[in-house]
């Protein structure tokens, strides 16, 4: 037997990280170089958002950690063990749902889970039907269980695909565009049992293309263009620093009285003026343009979202790369 994969930190410092590359890099047959020079660090215990267009490289850093394809070059740490080497060891702990779940279509919901589950040999045989059902109930397929997969929409069978990541309790889960034909309230339920395995412990990593998605559930995010990461870090430090707005007939004054208490780069649109933040206590700027006769109807930091931040950093939307 494999040694089962220690999380320690290792000699290139990964300290307590889950994922962990350095330099990945993938370049495909035909020359596509899709994932350049990655370095990627996924804290334990984070939801992990991962960010970009199609055909920005998410999937293929997926099937890189989880040991489908050789990188190129440079190397990935997952459960602080190498990859691919370390595939038999670290998998077992691994739940993942990657582009497309394989799946029989001659066979119902339930018993493509139960082909499955008898394919891990660390399955216990006689709880096999409690685990199928627990995972069928959690991703909301208990109903449709006995009906055919090849029959299933395509958000019922992304749901089929994550009961199958579901169904041992895992390290980590890497989920490649989770919610990915889903109807609203099916994209709301993923997201709330994404939360939910992650209060248990589960480092979550996903994929996906949507940011507000990303905003709602990530603890963390990296955004990827191109094959390449423009950012990493906390969701909240990724979204750029929100503005003071004041909303208020008297704008002039109201943009004197901010310069004064030190706003900087105060701008003037109809009836609002918006500033960065200034140092200092928030109700003291508001009792100051009070206090100067300035009408505030509104005054509240609006945080930028993460879609301005992705815009920022990239310069180019969110359009497909030629
Ligand atoms: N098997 C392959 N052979 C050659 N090129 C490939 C292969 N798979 C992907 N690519 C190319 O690599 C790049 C990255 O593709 P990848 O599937 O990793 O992107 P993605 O970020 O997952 O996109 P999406 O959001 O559409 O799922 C693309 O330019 C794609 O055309
Ligand atoms: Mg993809």
């Amino acid at each position: 037997m494999d040694q089962p994969p220690a999380t320690e930190p290792h000699p290139e410092g990964a300290g307590d990280s889950v994922i962990h590359t350095r330099a990945l890099t993938k370049r495909y047959r035909g020359g596509q170089l899709a994932v350049d020079g990655l370095d990627l660090t996924v804290p334990a215990g984070s939801v992990f958002g991962f960010l970009g267009p199609n055909g920005s490289g998410k999937t293929t850093t997926i099937r890189m950690l989880m040991g489908l394809i050789e990188p190129t070059s440079g190397t990935a740490r997952v459960l602080g063990r190498p990859m691919p080497r370390a595939t038999r060891a670290v998998l077992p702990h691994v739940g993942a749902l990657i582009e497309g779940p394989a799946l029989y279509g001659f066979l119902s919901g339930r018993d493509n889970l139960i082909r499955y589950d008898a394919a891990d040999p660390t399955a216990d045989p006689r709880t096999r039907r409690a685990r199928v059902a627990s995972a069928l109930d959690r991703v909301g397929l208990s109903a449709a269980a006995g009906k055919k997969a090849k029959a299933y929409s395509l958000g019922m069978k992304q749901r089929l695909g994550l009961a199958s990541a579901l169904l041992q309790p895992r390290k980590l889960l890497v989920l490649d565009e989770p919610t990915n034909g889903l109807d609203p309230q099916g994209m709301r339920e993923i997201r709330s049992l994404v939360r939910e395995l992650a209060s248990d412990g589960t480092t979550v990593f996903l994929s996906s293309h949507l940011l507000d998605e990303i905003e709602q559930v990530c603890t963390h995010a990296a955004v990827m263009a191109q094959g390449r990461l423009i950012t990493q870090g906390p969701v909240t430090d990724l979204a750029a620093k929100g503005r003071l707005v004041v909303t208020t007939p008297d704008t002039g004054e109201a943009a004197r009285v901010l310069k004064e208490q030190g706003a900087a780069d105060v701008v003037i649109t109809e009836d609002r003026v918006t500033t960065e933040p200034p140092e200092g206590e928030l109700a003291d700027i508001n009792a100051a343009l009070v206090e100067a006769g300035v009408r505030v109807r509104g005054f509240a930091v609006e945080r930028a979202s993460l879609e301005e931040a992705f815009v920022a950093l990239t310069g180019e939307g969110f359009d497909v790369a030629g």
